[in-house]
């Protein structure tokens, strides 16, 4: 039997082994998927999992996507671009890095028929997962991209990588047509974001990276104003379904029930 893998730390939140081993069941795949807490420190083991054959894919979240990057033989040019992995597989006999968060970004404003040409964006946050947005928004020709993080170097650093975005101080609203809240404020229940959106015109819109609480806050907020909402959720499940096609050469179906499994607000 195949096993494939999520690790992260904390991992019990994660809905990947629900999604993965629905599918892995829809497509009569002998295969199983489980969730793993790792420390740094057990990293390297795990990959060697993949190349004895144990494992035959991992995906990674929070905190570990940027770590794994000095176990690979190779990195995609998205895991490249972004210095973050969340997917790995054995190919011709190498470990191989990839990233599917962009994708997932990407596929999810594509299903709302939401165009992101010229439009100009302001993310909250400097993450983990914000490379990815901004690789996703560039493809996308995004006209600008401004990153707003509580500590200021963080988004800094984001430069070096991706040197036409703009940075500007936590708190400030910048004129924006798509506000993105990447940071981790509202993945508790009763969390507030504590900045002032009532200068904005309608129209915009809000999207929260977090699925799990469906609406945060910040949706709240920006619903409340007038503006589209979009949680996490189909980016999180386009994620999986990019990993779920690479490692098993099968498309799997996103329909209703996709999402309806994992509604456990
Ligand atoms: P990591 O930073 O380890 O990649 P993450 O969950 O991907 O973790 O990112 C958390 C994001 O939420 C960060 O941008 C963090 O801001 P800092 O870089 O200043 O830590 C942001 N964040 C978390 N709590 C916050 C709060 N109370 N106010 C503002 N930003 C917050």
């Amino acid at each position: 039997m195949k096993k494939y893998l999520v690790i992260g730390n904390p991992i019990s939140h994660s809905l990947s082994p629900t999604l993965h081993n629905h599918w892995i069941k829809k497509n009569k795949i002998n295969a199983i998927y489980e969730k793993k807490q790792v420390e740094k420190k057990d990293l390297k083991n795990i990959v060697s999992e993949i190349r004895e054959g144990h494992i035959q894919g991992i995906n990674v979240t929070v905190p570990f996507k940027k770590d794994l990057i000095p176990y690979m033989d190779k990195l995609s040019l998205e895991a490249e671009s972004t210095q973050s992995i969340n997917t790995i597989y054995l190919s011709d006999n190498k470990i191989i890095g990839h990233n599917t968060d962009i994708a997932g970004f990407e596929l999810s404003l594509k299903k709302i028929k939401y165009n992101v040409y010229n439009k100009k964006i302001l993310i909250l946050g400097a993450g983990g997962v914000v490379s990815s947005i901004i690789f996703a928004l560039q493809r996308m020709k995004a006209l600008s991209i401004t990153v707003s993080n509580r500590t200021r170097e963080k988004a800094e650093d984001l430069k070096n990588f991706f040197k036409d975005i703009l940075i500007s101080d936590w708190g400030k609203i910048s004129d924006f047509d798509i506000v993105i809240n990447a940071t981790s404020i509202g993945l508790n229940k009763d969390d507030k974001i504590n900045l002032d959106f009532s200068s904005v015109d309608s129209g915009k819109l809000f999207y929260d990276v977090i699925y799990n609480p469906e609406e945060t806050d910040f949706l709240k907020k920006g619903k409340k104003l007038g503006n589209l909402t979009e949680n996490g959720k189909m980016m999180f499940i386009y994620q999986a379904h990019q990993a779920f096609t690479l490692w098993h050469q099968i498309m799997p179906d996103i329909n209703d029930e996709t999402i309806k499994i994992l509604n456990n607000d």
